[in-house]
């Protein structure tokens, strides 16, 4: 949601009843999201990445919309679990550094589709979950995305064939390859290249009698915060459009009766992103250096870690009506890194609001994704309740 969808009037309606800091959760945004994608790509069956939001209502509204989940640990298969998916249909543990105790668990309800970047991962795989099918995740480009994947997960391109033998060799089932074009892509042209790598592996591979019958291509889709041009549909047409070129419309072996092609995705951000604004409240105020300063109780250890580690920036509004004056944003903690008003290169600045004090509000967009889930219990602050309208 953006910070102006719902009235002052609304908000502080909420607030009086909720407190703050609150997530304010639109349920009908999700459903919008996950049904453009779906439409957008009619073939690819969606996992939704817990990690970017794993409140139980918002698990339970993916349920029903009919969507499995990318999940990265116990903890996430647990509340996946919980919300109503099958472990063995709905599920991938998608994350390639696993805990083998939670590989163990994962086998025990079930769950069969693991991926898997390197050797030490096959044979955790093999010892924790035999037979299992397994997908490669190889490195792609992650050039003009927000959050760079492929600099700690993914095999190399050389390395591609001989793993997929190594997993064969383990007794565990090479099935398909994964890729994760990098969180908040915004140009389709990642997920083009990053086709053109999977299909030269695809032939590598038959040509040593391994038939692969799945591409995960990732997640990374991405949605607006300020400014940015964003069409999903366009992005998923090209992605359709080089798929068919590529592999053919009816399957992958180069024959047209050959088996259709297993398509899966595990969007995160563009599913939760932007359903979902933060209402936080002025707790403190002060001068320091000739600035203004206003503490919040939320801050980078909460709602705003994206802000230290991507430089995000986010939309945002007041409920006050004063005239308008430079401010310096932080949070509650104990820790000067505490501050989510910060510059593209991420030093601490002024942004211009109108007049703040004590107990007014900030109304805060597109806060759905990485929020929640990255916010953390410093110094005993609990992350943000959450309210939903839809
Ligand atoms: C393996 C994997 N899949 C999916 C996602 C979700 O990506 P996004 O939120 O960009 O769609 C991530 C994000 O880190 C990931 O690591």
């Amino acid at each position: 949601m953006n910070p102006f969808e719902l009235s002052l009037n609304v908000i502080e309606e909420l607030v009086r009843e909720h407190g703050t800091p609150i997530y304010v959760v639109n349920r009908r945004k999700i459903r919008e999201n996950f049904q453009r994608l779906d439409t957008g790509l009619p073939a690819v069956k969606f996992y939704y990445a817990v990690k970017a939001n794993p409140c139980p209502e918002i698990l339970e509204t993916l349920v029903t919309a009919g969507a499995g989940f990318d999940v990265a640990s116990k903890g996430e298969i647990l509340a996946a679990v919980a919300a109503g998916a099958n472990p063995r249909e709905d599920l991938i543990f998608a994350d390639t550094v696993k805990d083998p105790k939670q590989i163990a668990y994962a086998h025990s309800i079930g769950l069969d589709d693991f991926t898997f970047d390197n050797r030490s991962e096959i044979t955790q795989i093999a010892r924790h979950a035999p037979g299992s099918k397994v997908h490669l995740r190889i490195i792609v480009s992650n050039e003009g995305s927000v959050a760079h994947l492929s600099h700690k997960f993914g095999a190399d391109l050389a390395e591609a064939v001989p793993l997929l033998l190594a997993a064969r060799e383990q007794g565990l089932v090479p099935h398909g390859i994964s890729f994760h074009v990098g969180s908040q892509c915004l140009d389709a042209n990642r997920y083009v290249e990053a086709l053109d790598t999977t299909r030269k592996i695809f032939t590598e591979a038959a040509g040593v009698g391994i038939e692969l019958k799945s591409i995960d291509i990732g997640g990374g889709f991405p949605v607006r915060y300020i400014d940015e041009e964003i069409d999903l549909e366009d992005m998923c047409g090209r992605i359709r459009d080089h798929y068919e070129q590529l592999f053919g419309r009816e399957g992958l072996t180069g024959r047209n009766d050959g088996p259709p092609c297993e398509l899966v995705a595990e969007p995160g951000r563009a599913i939760v992103g932007d359903a979902a604004i933060l209402v936080t409240k002025v707790i403190s105020e002060s001068v320091r250096e000739g600035r203004n300063w206003l503490y919040f109780d939320d801050g980078t250890y909460g709602s705003f870690m994206e802000v230290l580690l991507y430089n995000m920036n986010f939309p945002w509004r007041t409920n006050t009506k004063g005239p308008l004056k430079q401010y310096v944003l932080a949070g509650p903690t104990c820790d000067s890194i505490d501050v989510f008003s910060r510059d593209a290169k991420g030093e601490v600045c002024t942004v211009e609001l109108p007049e703040m004090h004590l107990d007014d509000l900030l109304i805060v967009g597109s806060m759905g994704a990485y929020t929640y889930s990255e916010s953390t219990r410093f110094n005993g602050f609990e992350p943000p309740k959450f309210v939903f309208v839809d």
